[in-house]
């Protein structure tokens, strides 16, 4: 369907989707990126739509993002190429896929965003992506890490990572430090899968075995019963994938308390596992935990040690540690002004996204750069050992795996869809490393 006919179809629906759900204090979540008053003329201002959950079960997942995003305005202001920022956010209560979809299909055709952004979590993310090709807007991925996500559409682009690409080198240690047999605990949606398939890979190929293949649900997950499950499994490890958030406190705790160490069962994680911002609230119990990922606080770099302060005086002492979501988040917004000035404020859809995949620069997190052939991010991976620092619970890195791709396209193209079940029957177990949409 054309550009412009697609803005009239999606018009009727979204303003009556807008006119049933626009609430008074909808008005707080719009505004331009600085100190308000009388909003410039439309043509001089840059919109971008911000796809968040920032309330409900991850709340936390869209305030890390949101954080984010205002520690780069503050330090950079609200003015590129020229035209006022306009940061209009949208609340998705989520993960309700639907609602990010109708949200995306409202910032499009209403409020005619020149960017959409945010989309902190999977299933939202593959909800809006047919808004970003039909609507012919550049979707930059704040958060969810999915492999798929980036092959489904030519708009979208990603600055924060993949679980693949995460768990990978985690399979690989493994096998090197003389574990044998581990059990693996993930979260039953799509990252959970790719982080369970991609581990799995590389273990078992390295020689490893899995001797157990636990998955807890995405909402609410009580994981006592399934870390107990692991606990009688007997592995030498386990491999753990949950969001970061509220749910990395809650299977640390269940990790603890149904005494795992205890039992000589060592934790392997990826690092939203031991999410900075909530590691204080973990306490003790992370002291030695491995992990994977692309990010920590202790990065030692004078990008990271600018981030760290810009984050505080942007959103005070009170705000904690930022994570991973807060660093992919600014560098979100640096790509989107970066862009922005590069097209002297003319934003073309086809143009933007040629600018993006031949986007590189250093990060508060390390050199990152932008496959152009998926959209997708090129980043070191570091492993991590959480320790104290001067008093405080850190990820302090150890080693570093540069320039990794996400091996789930690296090894051919777009990921295989996970099979289809057989009549009848159970769904066959997906190839490893192939991505899931779920
Ligand atoms: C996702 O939904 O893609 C997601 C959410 C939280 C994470 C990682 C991935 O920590």
């Amino acid at each position: 369907m054309a550009h412009s006919a697609f803005r009239v179809a999606l018009a009727t629906v979204a303003l009556i989707g807008a006119a049933c759900t626009k609430k008074p204090s909808d008005e707080g979540k719009t505004g331009s990126a600085g100190s308000g008053g009388v909003a410039p003329p439309a043509s001089n201002t840059l919109k971008i739509g911000v796809v968040l959950s920032l309330s409900g079960a991850f709340a936390d997942v869209g305030k890390q993002i949101q954080n984010g995003i205002k520690t780069w305005v503050k330090e950079h202001g609200d003015t590129v190429a020229g035209k006022k920022v306009e940061i209009i956010y949208r609340d998705t209560t989520g993960p309700v896929p639907e609602v990010a979809k109708r949200l995306a299909q409202e910032l499009v055709v209403q409020d005619k965003v020149d960017f959409l952004t945010g989309f902190g979590l999977t299933p939202e993310a593959l909800a809006a992506a047919p808004v970003a090709t039909e609507g012919k807007v550049p979707m930059v991925i704040m958060n969810a890490a999915t492999s798929i996500i980036t092959t489904k559409s030519p708009y979208i682009v990603r600055f924060s990572l993949t679980l693949p690409q995460v768990s990978t080198p985690l399979g690989h240690w493994a096998a090197k430090n003389g574990l044998k047999k581990i059990a693996t605990l993930v979260s039953d949606y799509g990252p959970g899968h790719d982080a369970e398939a991609a581990f799995t890979k590389v273990f078992t190929e390295d020689g490893g075995q899995i001797i157990e293949t636990v998955r807890a649900p995405m909402k609410n997950p009580d994981f006592s019963s399934f870390v107990q499950r692991i606990k009688d499994a007997k592995p030498d490890a386990v491999f753990v994938f949950v969001p970061a958030g509220e749910q990395s406190v809650q299977v640390m705790k269940a990790y603890h308390e149904r005494g795992l160490a205890e039992a000589g069962i060592k934790l392997l994680a990826t690092g939203d596992v031991l999410d900075d911002h909530q590691l204080a609230t973990i306490g003790d119990p992370a002291l030695d935990v491995i992990s994977t990922h692309h990010y920590s606080v202790a990065h030692d770099s004078p990008e990271n040690k600018a981030f760290l302060e810009a984050y505080k005086a942007a959103n005070g002492a009170d705000a904690g540690m930022p994570n991973f979501m807060s660093v992919a988040a600014y560098d979100c917004m640096r790509a989107i002004y970066d862009v922005t000035t590069k097209l002297d404020g003319k934003i073309d859809a086809d143009k933007a996204m040629e600018l993006f995949k031949h986007m590189s620069f250093t990060s508060p997190r390390g050199p990152i750069s932008i496959d152009p052939e998926t959209r997708d991010i090129v980043q070191t991976v570091y492993l991590r050992k959480v320790e104290k620092v001067n008093g405080e619970l850190r990820n302090v890195e150890t080693q570093s795996f540069p320039d990794q791709k996400d091996p789930a396209k690296a090894a051919g193209g777009a990921p295989p869809a996970p099979p289809a079940a057989p009549p009848g029957g159970e769904p066959a177990k997906a190839p490893a490393g192939s991505g899931s949409g779920k």
